[in-house]
């Protein structure tokens, strides 16, 4: 067997690697399985989009190399919504990389950035992403455990100063899988002023900007000033339209960076299919039509979530965005035992939190991807679970 390098090694198991083929065992057995597992919701896009991308795939020219300039159109799109939605100008030419999926971006952006020697600060638990950018760099991450002690922010004043000497990259994401925390507007002063001061590049993925309730507006890091000199911020069409498997997304940055991005992925892609380019400008545009009956949708799911898992015996706060409820256990039940108990017994898919590094023990996720009934009779039978765990336990 040919040897493998080093660095593959470092990369732990993908936490949902193994789940589809076991929800396949136990449907084939006639389970009725309930999955809350991956932020991947049973949702329709936008259906100007479905009929963009039908009209687009007739176009001989859609079918040829997009490269990294890709679809004029929609580096334009972007830039008229980043304007609109933040009061941010925008270069479309200069300051906007369209990406395969946000994941995409994020993962290839630390090849630039991080090398052996080099520290990125991550959050744990969080998006898979930044820890995968960083081992294939084969830099060093440093795990900050996201905990309701920090109200799970990042306190870059814990961070060892000799550490934070080494580090090069910073991934921030809020409002924030899986914990559904958001970040205040003071927070974020801070931390980008640190990122100045420290020469850190500051990864802030915004995948979840527009899944937000109660009023709550989540900001772009560009509305802080001084982030555009240190920042670069990951947006997504995937959670906002229903569009996962699209793999459609754009970052935004300062001349500088996205060029840096830009280059790095000049060797390893030849651009998204322009035509998905083509819906993804017409998803952009349905934003004032389309979002805010998408978003409800959430938000009755999140009632009802909240509602349920409450009255099944678990504690959980109210999330004010994204898909996710982050739901705490009690002392002394592991997380993956309930999560592997959870569904061998009652076939339910919820992500445990270890699943998302050891700075997630003690909590699990689950995703709003199904109907308020559905969650709603989850939430029961990861009660029933919960107690026959609690027994267990002691
Ligand atoms: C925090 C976060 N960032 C980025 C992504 C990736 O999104 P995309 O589908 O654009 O790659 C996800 C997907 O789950 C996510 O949770």
């Amino acid at each position: 067997m040919p040897e493998l390098a080093g660095r593959f090694h470092t990369l732990p198991e993908y936490p949902l690697a193994t789940i589809p083929q076991k929800k396949r065992e136990l449907i084939a057995r006639g389970v009725d399985v309930i999955d809350l597992g991956a932020g991947d919701a049973d949702l329709a896009p936008p259906p100007k989009a479905i009929e963009a991308l039908t009209k687009a795939v007739q176009q001989p020219a859609m079918h040829r190399y997009g490269f990294g300039l890709g679809l004029v159109p929609f580096r334009e799109a972007i830039s008229a919504w980043m304007q609109k939605r933040f009061g941010l100008r925008v270069d479309p030419l200069k300051e906007v990389v369209p990406l395969i999926g946000s994941k995409e971006g994020i993962s290839h952006l630390a090849l630039a950035y991080l090398e052996p020697g080099r520290v990125a600060i991550i959050p744990e638990p969080g998006y898979n992403a930044y820890q995968g950018g960083t081992m294939l760099a084969s830099a060093e991450p440093y795990r900050y455990a996201l905990r309701p002690r920090t109200n799970f922010l990042i306190d870059l004043d814990e961070i060892p100063e000799d550490t934070l000497r080494r580090t090069r990259v910073l991934y921030l994401n809020y409002p924030n899988n899986p914990t559904a925390a958001i970040a205040p507007h003071d927070y974020l002063e801070r931390v980008v002023a640190k990122c100045r001061e420290l020469d850190i590049l500051l990864v802030y993925d915004n995948a979840y900007s527009e899944l937000a309730y109660d009023g709550y507006v989540p900001p772009s890091i560009f509305e802080i000033d001084g982030a555009r000199d240190v920042a670069i911020e990951f947006h997504s069409l995937s959670k906002t339209y229903n569009m996962t498997g699209w793999r459609c997304g754009w970052a935004v940055a300062n001349p500088e960076i996205a060029s840096v991005l830009t280059k790095v992925k000049s060797f390893t892609d030849t651009g998204q299919f322009m035509a998905v380019q083509a819906a993804g400008v017409a998803a952009i545009e349905s934003w004032d039509e389309w979002v805010p009956g998408n978003v409800a949708i959430f938000k009755a799911r999140r009632d009802a979530a909240v509602e349920a898992f409450r009255a099944a015996g678990f504690a959980c706060e109210t999330p004010r965005a994204t898909m996710y409820l982050w739901i705490g256990l009690p002392e002394g039940v592991p997380s993956a035992l309930f999560a592997d108990r959870l569904l061998d017994d009652e076939g339910v898919v919820v992500m445990p939190g270890s699943g998302f590094g050891a700075g997630g023990e003690g909590f699990f996720r689950i995703s709003f991807i199904t109907s308020p009934e559905r969650i709603a009779e989850a939430a029961k039978r990861a009660g029933r679970v919960l107690s026959s765990l609690a027994v267990e336990v002691g």
